[in-house]
């Protein structure tokens, strides 16, 4: 029902699933079960590259005029202040590419994990500030299974007073986006690719396995 790489837009108004070329090959190699930690961190990272590139294609700019070295010009610079908010463990894989496309965006770490026997998420971890100084966030976890981890990052976030949160991820499950769509339909999902379904674990299926033990190597 959904192909991984095949655009899916359609299906969930919240969803953006790339159907770019590059971004289904390197997924490939990032769930393929033989696929190293080593490959798997480069994997993530090209992968982020490639997503923050289309989740950002509607960021505002501010028209600017300047000289190149033949005559004057005119052109835009980015004019919202960006925040990147990293759902730890998984998350943090993704900050580093997100900072290359971003260098001047401000970091802000949420530690959550999911209790393997309720599957709820539980925080561990807050390093925000009282106020949020930024125009928009990008919440940045591989992950989006029951969307119960997101859901709350996002609750949080909001308290925080961000005003704009668009969600990047690699894969996502229905589930999980539904769930988004019930609780926070204002987020856009930027993801690789919707796979098709979660198991009795709530483990996305086909999936990838534990992001965050496949990047670290604690699987
Ligand atoms: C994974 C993943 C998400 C969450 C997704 O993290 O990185 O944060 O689970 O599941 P959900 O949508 O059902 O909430 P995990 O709890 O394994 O923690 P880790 O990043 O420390 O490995």
């Amino acid at each position: 029902m959904f192909a991984t790489g095949q655009p899916v837009t359609h299906e969930f108004p919240n969803l953006h699933a790339s159907s770019h070329p590059l971004v289904a090959h390197n997924l490939t190699e990032l769930t393929d079960e033989r696929t190293s930690s080593r490959a798997f961190r480069v994997l993530v990272r090209r992968l982020t590259t490639l997503l923050i590139y289309e989740a950002t294609a509607h960021l505002a700019l501010a028209g600017t005029t300047y000289r190149t070295p033949m005559e004057p010009a005119t052109g835009g610079r980015m004019s919202e202040r960006i925040g990147l908010v990293p759902i730890l463990r998984a998350g943090l894989g993704m900050v580093e590419p997100a900072l290359d496309a971003l260098p001047d965006a401000e970091v802000w770490h949420l530690g959550l994990y999911r209790d393997e026997t309720t599957k709820q998420p539980v925080s561990y971890y807050n390093r925000l500030p009282e106020r949020c100084p930024d125009d928009r966030i990008f919440i940045l976890d591989p992950m989006l299974a029951t969307g119960g981890s997101a859901s709350d990052a996002v609750d949080v976030v909001k308290a925080w007073g961000a005003p704009a949160i668009t969600f990047i991820g690699l894969i996502a499950a229905p589930e999980g986006v539904v769930r988004m769509l019930e609780r926070h339909p204002d987020v856009p999902l930027y993801v690789a690719a919707l796979h098709r379904q979660l198991d009795e674990h709530a483990f996305i299926l086909p999936g990838l396995g534990d992001a965050g033990d496949r990047q670290f190597g604690t699987g």
